[in-house]
């Protein structure tokens, strides 16, 4: 609590300036904490000379000397101060005042200019954004600085504020004393534990309006930082708290903090833990604060008090302590990290703004919509902390937030992100990569940015290559939202469009096996229904997982009968692997299993992980056919982010052996599935291949009636269980599981438990 700053005579100064660096120049004496500063104007320059506290630990003034020298070599234009060598090249001098008290003296180039505080009506959000630029240009300059001194019990420092309890019965008020109590209480109990795991180095700790230096004609940007006398190894945001601290900004509302710390975080990502904290460590700044004024305040009750602000401190923290929840998500707005899932979250209140601004009938599932703001692997979170096994997933087939994929992405985002008119390295790259995962025949890529969009772009080369206007799909068909797709899509009751045609797909729950000829004769006989009406087959387009059509077992011989007959009457095949790509089926892709030879082969959804991507890939031969016709160029598609995400995605199917867990943990959900229907008589059928299964509901195992309403019902008790899963087929009755590719037989075990509880629930 003592400042006790030396008072050395004028004279004995103005001696020790030419003794010492041989400086002559008008001296003025400034205001300071700890040491005795004065400012020396010469012809040459203008400089800082410090006369160091008595008390000063030698160490701790080196230790502020060559952190200056690593700022300069760091960060060569960064407006600090230099620490100047003294004529015989000494960091130091030593001098004495008139009792023969000895002083350890140093001296600055001295940064010139105003502090913010003196200037109250220029504290505006974009020098703010500026103060938080600096500050993490000098955190980064500080970065790699080490000095044993640096590992102080510094007073200033929050890792002390515990110490600070001792001292609070000094504040007078009894409301702001029991706030400042419950701010350091916390800050000891919850936030200094959190903070230990955050990155550490050596940071200012005193960026406040006292000592950001700005230049009034240039009145956005920060001239300067100056004092570097608080300077400790600590927490790296305990940097941005000191400099995002309201005190000495008596009108700035809390909101306004935000700008500094999104300056900061343009040049110095902020991690998503110390967002987190920097709130309660304003606050505790703030207490802190407080608590050391009030203390100095009662010592030394003559001089006067060295923050005359006490009250309005008070007032400050009050108003920011009603407002820090709200604070806290403004911060992760402002910074643009996700929502928590804390629970703070009005999640009635976002329904009904979704609904405002996103239509009544914009789809979703479940009665309450579920609330979701973060993924890991094969998780799902709510904003409430609830947890859900994600067996629904068929775009993120790798895992909910894949380090790789999220790394690959953010740092081509960061690097360059444009379209493929340019040359740039990752699209062929990505190219090569995905077609030397296809039979040699299919060895170039279109790229789109969604399944819908890859469909639509194989049909329209269908009908150029070809010359014909016909489309065979499989009965209850979903290929997409645009034109063509909806026209491929016979799921969803709309009226056929003129040029397409179905074939039955297969059942043997219901039908039996379906044999090669059939499968030939349906095929021949859509065929025909198309040159009845003037059209031969452009192309016959199937997903490879068959998912809307009740994910059947297809026989081996039966795609490939189909595809014949196609070709016959001069079709091209289309493998829709917008479903079952990527080794969801245990094997890479679909048509393999399947025993097609496709033209053509679309793929979306786990492409990219989550990110938007659609690929079609066809043959050389009848890609130049098209693009002699047809100039066909997508914005986004194949844009260097979105190649980065496939990318990075091949590689994580590789690293882990995902096709190999998808075929091995497929094997084993299809036993534990089997092993489940002994016990429970709604399930019909088991089928499926790799991670895709598809379990029948029926009311009634003889009369294989579809459960359709108890399969809705089962959705949401599922959901309540903490599973997630999807229902598809023509009666809706089909449970659809296709967890993530990255599924271990511990989550298979925690699933069948859920849906054993939940199917006993909905059967009662
Ligand atoms: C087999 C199949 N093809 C195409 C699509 C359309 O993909 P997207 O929603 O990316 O446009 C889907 C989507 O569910 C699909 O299941």
């Amino acid at each position: 609590m003592d400042r006790n700053p030396p008072q050395v005579p004028v004279e004995v100064i103005a001696s020790a300036l030419l003794k010492l660096y041989g400086l002559d120049g008008a001296l003025t004496e400034l205001d300071s904490e700890r040491d005795q500063n004065t400012r020396v104007v010469t012809d040459e320059g203008s400089y800082l000379f410090k006369v160091c506290n008595a008390d000063e630990d030698p160490e701790v003034i080196d230790l502020q000397i060559k952190a200056l020298r690593h700022i300069a070599a760091r960060d060569e234009h960064l407006p600090v101060p230099r620490a100047l060598p003294t004529l015989s090249g000494e960091d130091t001098g030593l001098i004495h005042d008139q009792e023969g008290t000895p002083y350890i003296v140093r001296l600055m180039s001295f940064v010139a200019g105003d502090t913010i505080r003196s200037h109250p009506e220029l504290d505006t959000p974009a020098l703010r954004r500026s103060s938080g630029e600096m500050l993490a240009r000098l955190d980064l300059a500080l970065r790699g600085f080490f000095h044993p001194a640096a590992d102080q019990e510094h007073p200033w420092t929050m890792t002390q504020v515990p110490k600070l309890l001792e001292y609070t019965h000094s504040i007078s008020d009894n409301v702001a004393r029991r706030n400042v109590e419950m701010i350091i209480a916390k800050v000891r109990d919850e936030v200094l534990p959190r903070t230990a795991h955050m990155r550490h180095q050596v940071v200012h700790q005193d960026a406040h309006t006292g000592n950001l230096v700005i230049d009034p004609s240039r009145p956005t940007d920060i001239a300067g930082i100056i004092d570097f006398g608080d300077m400790v190894y600590a927490p790296l945001i305990m940097d941005l708290a000191v400099a995002t601290d309201l005190t000495g900004r008596p009108s700035l509302s809390p909101e306004g903090m935000f700008d500094v710390a999104v300056g900061y975080d343009s040049v110095l990502p902020l991690e998503e833990a110390e967002v987190d904290v920097l709130v309660d460590l304003i606050l505790g700044r703030m207490a802190m604060t407080a608590t050391i004024v009030a203390a100095r305040n009662a010592l030394w009750p003559l001089v006067p008090a060295y923050h005359d602000h006490e009250v309005q401190l008070w007032s400050q923290i009050e108003t920011l302590l009603a407002s820090a929840p709200d604070m806290r998500i403004g911060l992760r707005r402002a910074t643009r990290f996700p929502m928590p899932i804390d629970g703070t979250l009005d999640t009635a209140k976002l329904r009904a703004d979704r609904e405002r601004v996103m239509g009544e009938k914009s789809p979703h599932f479940y009665k309450e919509t579920l609330h979701l703001e973060r993924g890991k692997g094969v998780w799902l979170y709510g904003s409430n902390g609830d947890k859900y096994l994600d067996f629904y997933n068929n775009v993120p087939t790798v895992g909910h937030a894949h380090p790789h994929v999220v790394n690959a992405v953010s740092r081509q985002l960061a690097a360059l992100n444009t379209h493929t008119r340019y040359l740039y390295n990752n699209s062929v790259e990505y190219a090569d990569r995905l077609t030397s995962t296809l039979g040699d025949h299919l060895d170039v890529c279109l790229f789109v940015n969604s399944g819908s969009e890859a469909n639509d772009v194989a049909w329209q080369i269908s009908q150029v290559v070809t010359g014909n206007a016909g489309l065979l799909v499989m009965h209850n068909a979903y290929h997409g939202i645009t034109q063509a797709g909806i026209d491929m899509t016979t799921a969803k009751g709309l009226d056929r469009a003129t040029h397409v045609e179905e074939i039955p797909a297969p059942d043997d729950y219901r039908r039996g096996v379906t044999k090669a000829e059939v499968a030939t004769r349906d095929a021949n006989a859509a065929v025909e229904r198309l040159a009845a009406r003037g059209m031969k087959p452009a192309a016959f387009i199937v997903d490879s997982a068959m998912c809307s059509s009740g994910i059947p077992d297809v026989p081996d011989d039966f795609l490939p009968a189909v595809a014949r007959a196609v070709q016959v009457a001069g079709g091209l095949i289309i493998a829709d692997e917008v479903q079952s790509g990527f080794g969801r089926l245990g094997a890479m892709w679909g048509h393999e299993l399947l025993g097609m030879r496709p033209d053509i082969v679309t793929l979306g959804k786990p492409v990219g992980n989550g990110h938007p991507l659609g690929v079609v890939i066809t043959s050389r031969a009848i890609l130049d056919e098209f693009q002699a016709q047809v100039r066909l160029f997508s914005t986004f598609g194949g844009n260097p982010v979105s190649c980065a995400a496939g990318l990075a995605v091949l590689d994580v199917i590789e690293r882990e052996d995902l096709v190999e867990n998808s075929q091995a943990m497929g094997r084993y959900l299809q036993e534990q599935l089997w092993k489940l229907a002994e016990t429970q008589p709604l399930i019909g059928d088991v089928r499926g291949r790799g991670l895709l299964a598809g379990l029948e509901l029926v009311t009634d195992r003889t009369t294989k009636e579809p459960a359709t309403a108890t399969t809705l019902k089962l959705l949401e008790v599922m959901r309540e269980n903490g599973a997630l899963v999807g229902k598809d087929g023509e009666h809706a009755h089909i449970l659809k599981l296709r967890p993530p590719l990255v599924t271990t037989a511990t989550d298979i075990d925690l699933f069948i438990g859920m849906l054993d509880r939940s199917l006993t629930t909905v059967s009662s």
